[in-house]
């Protein structure tokens, strides 16, 4: 069986590309759960669905069987289908059966980890442009997460000043006994059917599920921190939305369980559902769960926010990549809680710690010890538990390399052995990123090149000496320049669909604080700092939850594109976003940018698509009919040149485009003016160099709010006798509109030369 996974970084860093397929053993011998993909008849109606479905399953139960009920989840919406616990003979049995088409064992997903609203450009002084103002916080809005549960009772989940829930909502609350929800917390379900991933309430075990939901739609908490640090009102970005929980999640969550809270959530009514969590690799869509599930919810009108994965800074990473999901990567925010370390040559290196001792004498230098370099023990560079008991520590700092220890067991190795405190060295895929963790004794963590500065130093001295100072939270004067694309955010281009631009945008995902289930420092509220797109996913779940408040009749599609292209692209200091390496981002690691929340409630235009337009595309991708039917539940014709287009033809807020020797590609755009009647656009070209961007017509002129327009682009390769620096070329254009509205409707450009 594989898993899902849940997509916070823990404090160890993955080695690999993508992380290992974690393998679940059954805990009966020979049961695995599978999803079966069966055919409706024409005629059957829903309430027969589950009788039906169990129509398929063996006639005579195996010896092997338990008690358990066979059929682990009825699916109404996600699929037609279900997931049983089956033999591998069982399953191959089934394929005899009338209306059978496929079954497969499921996979397993993992989930992927306050200050935030502020640095959104939220809470503004009062400008139209304002996102937070008397009127929309979320409002009326609700927001599905799939996840690990919730901690029902957290002040962040209050629901103090909190309207009753809409009509629409049809969802329940399935705790026991005492413990309820309320007017923000509105329901939570558990979709969980193994003992192993946790109970079946929806209870929390491991706070993800908490975490991610005071993100997006969190109530103000004051005096919001963790050991005192990034103190302040904590706040979702939605904070006057409600929530929902749908469990699907322990450590880990199986597809089958995440497709059955899904097809939950749909039934209920949620507006927008919130993803953290996903395959451990990318899977055509026909074949993997959230694609197949979430294209049920975009048909329903429900918004889709996922986060791109962990896998990063490697190329092609990015999971969830189907274009009717917003794909969330990472990036920083302009915090740090600061821990410098002062060499004996009196250079100073800005690294962060969470943990602030007291009692540890900063003006004091201890000598530093390098164990790497005692040759006494290969794991002793990574500080790996046992590995420091033959390395004379006692009273030093001791230097610990990011590997595949957590930092908090690196911490407990140096401690157990007399160490005073620790520096944790980066390693070189995680460049310049630098997390503030609760470290078990006085540290700090270094990037890679101050690392490097620092080796140098060692290596030039025969006593290496320095001190540790703690400054604690540093706000808008970050030694790094923020938003800076974070090392694990997965980066594109997109494997499945490599004609679209992914990720699609990029928000907060690093030392993100947020509701937690426990305290760690012994605070009354609790709360934690975690990083990973599982932390930024949430944010734009939020975002995508203002604007449904204040635009109720927009798409999925046409919020995804109010978000998309009202991005930014420039950080706090107007330098180009960078990545990890300090070097200017490309598409492939932020898609169109950084959100920008208020801009996002004000468009101006928006790039509608309707659920059927995806019907051309996917049988553009070059799926069979059949598997085209898998996604959108319906038969499909894809027949050459009628219902059959390149990616390139959707109509996405972005242009990827491929083009061969002496090519010229035409490509249409319709617009829907979402902004002020009688209003003009004019179109603004950035070609990326070596081809000519040609846009007809150049001026659109609307009369009407919801009015459409249509343009086309035309991308030229030029001279081909040019030597690139690259085979990607990037640029944009932009349709703005002149006027106290100032729209700017920025489309990013990608071009691949082949
Ligand atoms: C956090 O800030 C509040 C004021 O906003 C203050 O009353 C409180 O003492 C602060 N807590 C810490 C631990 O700094
Ligand atoms: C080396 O480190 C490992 C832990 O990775 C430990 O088990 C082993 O005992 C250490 N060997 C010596 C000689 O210290
Ligand atoms: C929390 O309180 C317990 C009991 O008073 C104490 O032992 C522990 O050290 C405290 N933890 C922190 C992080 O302050
Ligand atoms: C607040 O936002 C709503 C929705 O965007 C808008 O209709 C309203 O005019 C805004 N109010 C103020 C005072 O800016
Ligand atoms: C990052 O790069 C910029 C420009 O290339 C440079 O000015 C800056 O000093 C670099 N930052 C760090 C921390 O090295
Ligand atoms: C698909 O459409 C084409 C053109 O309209 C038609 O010739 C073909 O028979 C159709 N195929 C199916 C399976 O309906
Ligand atoms: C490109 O170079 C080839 C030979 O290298 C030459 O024959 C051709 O004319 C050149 N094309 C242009 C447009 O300069």
């Amino acid at each position: 069986m594989k898993t899902l996974f849940l997509l916070t970084l823990t404090s160890t860093l993955f080695f690999s590309t993508f992380s290992q397929e974690a393998s679940v053993s059954s805990r009966q011998t020979n049961l695995e759960t599978y999803i079966v993909f069966v055919e409706k008849p024409e005629n059957l109606l829903e309430p027969n669905l589950h009788d039906w479905y169990t129509t398929f399953l063996p006639e005579t139960t195996s010896s092997l069987s338990s008690n358990q009920p066979r059929i682990v989840h009825s699916y109404r919406n996600v699929i037609t289908g279900f997931a049983a616990r089956l033999t591998p003979q069982e399953a191959k049995a089934m394929e005899q059966k009338e209306g059978f088409i496929s079954a497969r064992v499921q996979r397993s997903f993992s989930l992927h980890t306050t200050l935030t609203p502020k640095f959104l450009g939220l809470p503004r002084r009062p400008t139209k442009l304002g996102a937070w103002n008397a009127s929309n916080y979320g409002e009326g809005v609700i927001i599905g997460m799939i996840d690990s549960g919730i901690k029902y009772d957290h002040a962040s989940f209050s629901d103090k000043d909190m309207p009753p829930p809409p009509a629409k909502w049809r969802g329940r609350c399935a705790f026991n006994g005492k413990q309820t929800c309320n007017n923000k917390l509105l329901g939570a379900r558990s979709f969980v059917s193994t003992a192993d991933r946790g109970t079946d309430l929806p209870w929390e075990e491991i706070y993800h599920g908490s975490h991610t939901s005071g993100i997006a739609a969190g109530c103000p908490v004051d005096g919001a921190n963790v050991f005192g640090q990034a103190n302040g009102t904590a706040t979702g970005i939605a904070p006057r939305a409600h929530l929902a929980m749908y469990k699907a999640c322990g450590d880990f969550c199986d597809e089958g369980d995440a497709l059955a809270a899904i097809d939950a959530a749909i039934d209920d009514g949620v507006d927008v559902l919130s993803i953290s969590l996903g395959p451990p690799r990318p899977f055509p869509f026909y074949n993997d769960g959230v694609a197949l599930g979430t294209f049920r919810a975009i048909q329903k009108g429900i918004f889709v926010s996922c986060s791109a994965g962990n896998a990063g800074p490697w190329a092609s990473t990015v999971i969830n990549d189907a274009p009717w999901m917003l794909t969330v990567g990472a990036s920083t925010i302009d915090r740090e809680v600061r821990a410098t370390v002062k060499l004996g040559n009196n250079v100073e290196l800005h690294g962060q710690s969470l943990f602030l001792p007291k009692d540890f004498h900063s003006q004091q230098p201890l000598p530093i010890v390098d164990p790497a370099a005692t040759g006494k023990n290969e794991s002793a560079a990574f500080c790996a538990k046992g590995s420091l008991k033959n390395i004379d520590v006692e009273g030093k700092i001791v230097i610990c390399q990011i590997g595949s220890e957590g930092t908090e067991d690196m911490g407990q190795e140096v401690k157990n052995n007399g160490g005073a405190a620790m520096i944790v060295l980066n390693y070189q895929p995680g460049g310049y990123t630098t997390f503030a963790y609760a470290h078990v004794l006085p540290a700090s963590y270094l990037s890679y090149r101050d690392g490097l500065v620092l080796k140098d130093y060692l290596s030039s001295t025969q006593s290496p000496t320095a001190t540790i100072s703690f400054q604690g939270t540093l706000i808008g004067k970050s030694s790094q320049t923020a938003p800076r694309i974070a090392s694990f955010s997965a980066r594109g281009p997109s494997l499945q669909s490599p004609g679209i631009l992914k990720p699609d945008i990029i928000g907060p995902g690093v030392d993100i604080l947020s509701a937690w289930g426990v305290s760690i420092d012994n605070a009354t509220k609790p709360f934690k700092i975690e990083s990973g797109t599982s932390m930024s996913c949430p944010h734009l779940s939020g975002v995508a939850a203002l604007i449904k408040s204040a635009h109720p009749d927009w798409s999925p599609a046409a919020i995804k594109s109010a978000i998309m292209t009202t991005a930014y692209t420039f950080d706090l200091n107007n330098n180009p976003i960078s990545t990890e390496k300090n070097v200017s981002a490309t598409v492939f690691d932020m898609g169109s940018g950084h959100v920008d929340a208020s801009r996002a409630l004000h468009p101006g235009l928006v790039y509608d698509i309707e659920p059927d337009d995806y019907i051309p595309y996917l049988c553009g991708l070059g799926y069979s009919e059949q598997q085209v039917r898998f996604i959108v539940q319906r038969k499909v014709n894809c027949s050459r040149g009628i219902t059959s287009k390149p990616e390139a033809e959707l109509n996405y807020p972005t242009f990827f485009v491929t083009l061969y020797t002496g090519d010229q590609m035409t490509y249409t755009r319709t617009v829907t003016n979402v902004g002020r009647p009688f209003s003009t656009y004019f179109s603004k070209v950035s070609s990326p160099e070596g081809v000519a961007v040609e846009v007809v017509p150049s001026v659109m002129r609307f009369k009407e709010v919801k009015e459409k327009a249509s343009y086309t682009v035309t991308f030229t390769r030029l001279d081909d006798n040019v030597t690139r620096s690259s085979n990607v070329g990037q640029g944009s254009l932009v349709w703005y509109s002149i006027g106290d509205d100032g729209y700017k409707v920025l489309s990013t450009i990608v071009v691949v030369f082949v």
